[in-house]
């Protein structure tokens, strides 16, 4: 495990609203060599343990949601942060006048799609043709005056640009959080590059825990494909829950089934443990009768660019260490 992803591991482990703390944590001045200054002069684990504790009584009274937001607002604001500038860093490193790119759907490929109408404008970008993964992206795109087109017409991109929910040390993706999954694998399928953009809370050391595997199923007998899926070698431990409210989130906003743009039911895939064998439950999955497509992207990114709070990094797939796990 790099620093990077240890150190986002240490940020997931500790509350939100001990912001100050865990980034120090996470920056590693906390240890039996650099302990923290005055009264925090306490081992590492048991200031961890301490800030754990207060934390989770700050989240209960003080921590103020953004309207419609996921979590507290300072994180909120951060995240945004990074990913405007991961979104906008993408852009301005991978995509030339004259190509045909994937947009992505969510919030980070948001701003990406941004800033191919901001350079388009400014007459920066020419001659771009762009496919969207989404309803919502189309729309954001239509608005911007970004030329679309389709995989019917143009079935060689030159680069995808996308999110992810999870991002393991081999690059393994989670996909799908926003229910977009299907649109977004056959079209970054087809691209010569798939750029992944990611603030670096998506990072983990194994695919499962960190954010449930979105599947978009055939609606018709779901439940049955459901415990099918439960059943699956690969996906040992899982519980497949039925996505209900909005596609666009996996959180429990509605009574009735979410339903993506292709018409289908999406089930979240809940996991305690790391999954052993991403490539293999992708594979199970995909094998199985009413599944129309899983959020495992393996092998598919060719880059992973993340922000975090000292900039943004690039991780490319089969380079260094990577090549090695
Ligand atoms: C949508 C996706 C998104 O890329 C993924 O959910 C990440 O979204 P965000 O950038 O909003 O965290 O797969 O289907």
């Amino acid at each position: 495990m790099t620093l990077a992803w240890q150190a986002a591991a240490l940020r997931r482990a500790l509350p939100r609203c001990a912001v100050p703390l865990r980034r120090s944590v996470a920056n590693g001045q906390f240890s039996a060599a650099a302990p923290v200054p005055g009264a925090a002069r306490l081992p590492a684990a048991a200031a961890m343990a301490t800030v754990a504790t207060a934390g989770l009584a700050c989240l209960a009274v003080a921590a103020p949601k953004r309207p419609g937001g996921k979590g507290p607002a300072g994180m909120d604001a951060r995240q945004d942060e990074l990913k405007k500038q991961v979104g906008y860093k993408s852009i301005d490193d991978y995509v030339r006048s004259g190509m045909v790119i994937g947009l992505g759907t969510g919030s980070t490929a948001y701003f990406a799609v941004e800033r191919v109408g901001q350079k388009l404008a400014s007459g920066e970008l020419k001659d771009i043709v762009a496919i969207p993964t989404s309803q919502r992206t189309k729309e954001q795109a239509e608005k911007l005056g970004i030329p679309l087109a389709t995989l019917d017409t143009h079935p060689h991109l030159d680069v995808a640009i996308d999110g992810a929910d999870s991002v393991d040390p081999s690059l393994n993706l989670v996909k799908g959080g926003g229910g977009a999954h299907f649109r977004e694998k056959i079209v970054e399928a087809a691209a010569k590059t798939f750029v992944v953009i990611v603030d670096d809370s998506k990072l983990c050391d194994g695919l499962g825990p960190h954010f449930p595997i979105p599947v978009e199923v055939v609606p018709f007998c779901h439940e049955h494909t459901a415990r099918v899926i439960e059943s699956l070698p690969a996906l040992k431990g899982c519980k497949p829950m039925l996505r209900l409210g909005s596609a666009a989130n996996n959180k429990r906003d509605g009574d009735k089934p979410a339903v993506t743009d292709n018409g289908n039911y999406i089930l979240d895939l809940h996991f305690t443990a790391p999954i052993k064998d991403p490539r293999a439950a992708a594979q199970q999955l995909k094998n199985t009768i009413g599944v129309v497509e899983h959020g495992f992207f393996c092998n598919m990114a060719s880059v992973v660019l993340i922000a975090g709070k000292d900039g943004i990094s690039e991780k490319k797939r089969r380079q260094g260490w990577f090549s090695r796990l």
